[in-house]
């Protein structure tokens, strides 16, 4: 059975002062407990967020970090940093970071392996980007960045690994996904994975969507069959909003 996650990706948004005050907020709320939910913050926030979340019901995670464990690599966060913070997802591969920062599949694949090896549960993010949703390469595209990044880990790694499809003409446009195309995609990736690992893999691994979800559009997303959960950024900075999203059954 796979546990729905709704994971809020704060993106370069909240200092560590107003991130404690929207941890708290959030955290004040029953929060539906048949639904994981997450925060993904700025590494500068983590130990401010950390301090907040004191046996809470939300999880914390974070939005990048690199492969080494330690030494001379100005800037960066290794996997052991993270985890002494509590630290229990770590987002990587988002098309911000390959698209803005350069990332490329050989390192995505050399994070998510390292974030593993640590205990830390990477959300691998793929997806593809307007012109070639247009020429029809979507899965193409898909599977080029799943074949990579997958590459060497076991069946059992995709029980902590969680995958997130992304098409980067929804994101922070408004314009999501129908959840038709959502799915459709959603259970691509799945036999991928399938193909790729083993069939209990497939089965086992959960599949967000992201891309402009809000709380007027979450229903029909988490109705969909292969999709366990979603990845959110504007509306995961508003406590009121998040909560709605997270208690999308109940609401
Ligand atoms: P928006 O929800 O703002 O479209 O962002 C999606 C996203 O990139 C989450 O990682």
């Amino acid at each position: 059975m796979r546990k729905s996650l709704i994971a809020g990706n704060w993106k370069m948004n909240k200092t560590p002062y107003q991130a404690q005050m929207l941890a708290r907020q959030i955290d004040s709320i029953q929060l539906d407990d048949a639904v994981e939910a997450l925060i993904c913050v700025p590494a500068i926030d983590l130990q401010a967020v950390n301090e907040v979340l004191d046996d809470s019901q939300l999880h914390l995670g974070a939005q990048n970090m690199y492969y080494e464990d330690h030494g001379a690599f100005t800037g960066e966060i290794s996997a052991s940093m993270l985890k002494d913070l509590q630290v229990e997802y770590v987002i990587l591969g988002h098309s911000e970071r390959r698209g803005i920062f350069g990332e490329t599949d050989e390192m995505i694949q050399k994070k998510v392996e390292a974030a593993l090896k640590a205990g830390i549960r990477p959300i691998l993010c793929v997806g593809e980007t307007l012109e070639e949703r247009e020429a029809g390469k979507q899965e193409e595209k898909v599977q080029g960045q799943l074949l990579s990044a997958l590459q060497g880990l076991s069946p059992k790694d995709l029980e902590s690994l969680v995958i997130a499809y992304e098409p980067i003409w929804a994101i922070g446009t408004g314009k999501s996904a129908s959840e038709e195309d959502a799915q459709e995609m959603a259970n691509f990736i799945r036999q991928q994975v399938s193909s790729m690992l083993s069939k209990a893999a497939g089965d086992a691994v959960r599949i967000l969507y992201g891309g402009s979800v809000k709380p007027e559009n979450i229903k029909a997303i988490m109705e969909q069959e292969d999709i366990d959960g979603a990845l959110v950024g504007g509306a995961s900075l508003e406590a009121a909003s998040f909560i709605s999203l997270v208690n999308y059954r109940i609401d």
